[in-house]
């Protein structure tokens, strides 16, 4: 039977080092070194443990500056974004929505008042999004109460309903108070500038940036097959749903 022992950390104890606490913070025998990355770099032995899973690649970064009543914005938050959430490990993709578009702000003697290309409604829905995703804090779940309210036939007027499908736990009420208070205007205004910072501005929506950049080619390819384009940015280890090789599964224990 060969050694479960890296032969490099073997090398490493015949050259000396102490067997327990080979360094400061480093409490696990030399055989349990490369067990996990965690042990491995208490131990500093990371690099001679050839067995560790590489570490996570960062995320695909996709920021989505929409309107919630634009239907271009809506097909394609329903239709790509969301299923390509769903379907590619949550370390893949990391989304951030920003609900305001072509929308524009005044500040009338210090008061701000926004106007929403598709009317009041849409100016509605967009605080309605944002208080959502201020309250719920957690990505996943406040993205299937946006795909609730974005997929059916009124945006603005089922948060009830969907929040008690897809996030019971976050009270209505909290957002209903930040949508009439001070805090909906903060989020739209602070939504209003992060959009006008955009390099190059934004020209239509929905507007999209890959890793915070746009380009025609990357909205082009986003809209056509989010789920491809990520796939093929993502550094990391690709899941099966990316197509990868056909090569036959070796079991993880072997692989090198
Ligand atoms: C996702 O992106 C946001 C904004 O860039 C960042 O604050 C957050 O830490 C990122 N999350 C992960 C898991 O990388
Ligand atoms: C709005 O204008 C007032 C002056 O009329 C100014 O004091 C205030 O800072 C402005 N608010 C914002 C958010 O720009
Ligand atoms: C967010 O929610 C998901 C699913 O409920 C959960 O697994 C995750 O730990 C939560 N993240 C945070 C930061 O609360």
């Amino acid at each position: 039977m060969a050694p479960a022992v890296p032969l490099a950390v073997l090398a490493l104890v015949a050259l000396g080092a102490p067997g327990l606490g080979g360094a400061p913070g480093c409490d696990y025998p030399a055989h349990r070194w490369c067990s996990s990355r965690d042990v491995a770099v208490a131990c500093q032995v990371e690099s001679r443990c050839p067995s560790l899973p590489r570490p996570a690649a960062a995320p695909v970064e996709l920021s989505l500056y929409y309107e919630s009543l634009c239907p271009a914005c809506r097909e394609f938050l329903v239709q790509n974004l969301f299923p390509t959430w769903l379907l590619l490990p949550e370390e893949m993709l990391n989304i951030t929505l920003v609900p305001y578009g072509n929308a524009q702000e005044r500040n009338v003697s210090g008061k701000l008042d926004f106007q929403c290309q598709h009317g009041p409604e849409e100016c509605l829905g967009n605080m309605m999004e944002a208080c959502l995703m201020h309250e719920a804090k957690n990505f996943s779940t406040y993205f299937p109460v946006i795909f609730c309210l974005e997929s059916g036939t009124s945006v603005t007027k089922n948060l009830e309903a969907c929040l008690q499908v897809h996030a019971p736990e976050v009270d209505s009420g909290r957002i209903s108070a930040c949508v009439q208070g001070d805090t909906g205007v903060a989020l739209m205004h602070h939504n209003a500038q992060v959009t006008e910072a955009l390099h190059p501005p934004h020209q239509y929506v929905p507007w999209i940036t890959i890793n915070g950049k746009h380009t025609d080619k990357l909205q082009a390819q986003a809209e056509a097959s989010l789920l491809g384009l990520v796939c093929q940015l993502y550094q990391g280890e690709k899941p099966e749903i990316c197509g990868g090789s056909k090569a036959p599964k070796i079991p993880s224990g072997c692989r090198r």
